[in-house]
């Protein structure tokens, strides 16, 4: 077996065992407990998603000049985002219908793992007009929902949602492609929805930052990851309902989305807030032959795809991650091997107003070569000890794990600390590093 391999049965392993305790043991915790907690989303490069842009450019190009419903592009658009899923280890699906006498195809992408009873789906539609290659109208949101969904297998995420793809066709003949896949969902199926997020046109050349204003869960966690940008968003109108999301909302299934804006015009107001050019719409190209790979604002695809990643790693996830700030303390504290005393690592928080919130998340980087020795809390600045690990007979090294704490009745201010003891006599290792986030 190979270095690689047993270290990511060990981490599976580590998972398997906090996400036990936090089912099992809590209320039988006379000390407040944690859950395991979302991990870290990753930063989608950019790049990649460019790359997908350039390639169905590529494919309008040598298909007539666009990706339309019934034409050889879309079928060469399907296939290209099809085989790099196939190759990351999807299940995928291809879903066919007929509109306007013409044969359409969605593309389904499953991830194998998660409840099959909560399913969080992210979708785009693949199709353009026939007037151009449609970059950002939408490949833009076909490539950057592509893009991530690499990033989950890359990550090998295994969330506690189920996570699904969806890659709709002729949305631009009236949403027909999501209209289909939802339709010929049994009715049990649609209620295993945990929500279905939309992403079409999001690099617009001319960007807003513009949230949709539905499930009120999934518009704050878009919400969230903006306010940590220190970027501004507004509530997305510029024509509710006309993208692939009304499809799932007409069924009661909650959604959610971005968008950078399509015909309408940029206001005064909001190059305050975002820059760009007022008076001139979100996407002079919207729908036209100049929607070609120089249609796209990169900063705004780039938030965007990276926002994406941020509400599935978090919505995927049981425990969402808190909004606020981060604190770590990435200098190793040995962790003498029993008999002795537990040992701590302290983190200073300042600037965070308030109590901290009920899902304060604690990220614990321990090496060790038993972690079934060792006992851990968070000790709130008042001293109150919040247990995050109990000792076990876990054969398993290190522990790197994120957790989940109801900090509420703490405030936030002061001096907190890991504190580790190690139980049982023979393995030694020591805190790696911590963070703590409000
Ligand atoms: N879906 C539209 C299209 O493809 C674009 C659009 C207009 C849109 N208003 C929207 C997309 C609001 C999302 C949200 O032509
Ligand atoms: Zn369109
Ligand atoms: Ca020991």
């Amino acid at each position: 077996m190979s270095l690689s391999v047993s270290r990511r049965l060990a981490a599976v392993t580590a998972f398997a065992v906090a996400g036990l305790f936090a089912s099992t043991a809590p209320a039988a915790l006379a000390a407040p407990s944690a859950a395991t907690a979302a991990p870290t989303p990753p930063d989608i490069p950019l790049a990649n998603v460019k790359a997908h842009l350039s390639q169905l450019s590529t494919i309008a190009a040598n298909n007539g000049g666009n990706r339309a419903h019934g034409r050889a592009g879309y079928k060469a658009s399907i296939d290209y985002v099809k085989a790099k899923l196939d190759a990351a280890g999807f299940t995928t699906t291809l879903q066919t219908f007929t509109s306007s006498g013409a044969t359409g195809y969605n593309l389904i992408a499953d991830w194998p793992g998660g409840d099959p009873n909560s399913v969080l789906m992210s979708g785009a539609h693949l199709d353009s007009v026939t007037s151009g290659a449609g970059i950002n109208d939408n490949g833009s949101g076909s490539a950057a929902v592509l893009e991530t969904a690499l990033a989950v297998s890359r990550a090998g995420l295994q969330p506690t949602k189920h996570l699904r793809f969806g890659w709709w066709g002729a949305e631009e003949l009236g949403l027909i492609g999501s209209k289909h896949y939802v339709n010929n969902l049994p009715t049990a199926e649609r209620a295993k929805f945990a929500g279905y997020l939309n992403f079409d046109m999001i690099g617009s050349p001319n960007p807003g930052y513009f949230v949709y204003d539905d499930d009120p869960t999934i518009e704050q966690t878009f919400k969230n990851y903006y306010a940590g940008l220190g970027v501004a968003t507004e509530i997305e109108t510029e024509g509710d309902g006309r993208s692939d999301h009304a499809s799932f909302k007409n069924v009661g299934i909650p959604v959610g989305g971005l968008f950078t804006g399509a015909s309408r015009t940029k206001t005064a107001a909001q190059v305050q807030k975002w820059g760009g050019t007022s008076g001139q719409a979100f996407d002079r190209c919207y729908h036209s032959s100049c929607d070609s790979l120089t249609n796209i604002n990169d900063t705004a695809l780039d938030r965007n795809a990276d926002a994406i990643a941020y509400a599935i790693w978090n919505l995927g996830a049981s425990t969402p991650v808190p909004p606020g700030p981060s604190f770590e303390n990435t200098a190793d504290v040995n962790i003498p091997d029993s008999p002795a005393a537990a040992v701590t690592s302290p983190i200073m928080v300042s600037g965070v107003a308030g109590n901290a919130p009920a899902t304060t998340k604690v990220d614990v980087n321990i090496v060790h070569t038993y972690r079934g020795d060792l006992v851990i809390d968070l000790l709130a600045p008042d001293g109150t000890a919040y247990r995050l690990k109990n000792s076990a007979s876990d054969s398993a090294d290190n522990v790197i794990a994120s957790y989940t704490v109801n900090a509420s009745s703490e405030v936030a201010n002061g001096v907190w600390k890991l504190q580790v003891k190690d139980v049982a006599a023979q393995d030694v290792g020591y805190i790696n590093s911590w963070k703590i986030t409000f």
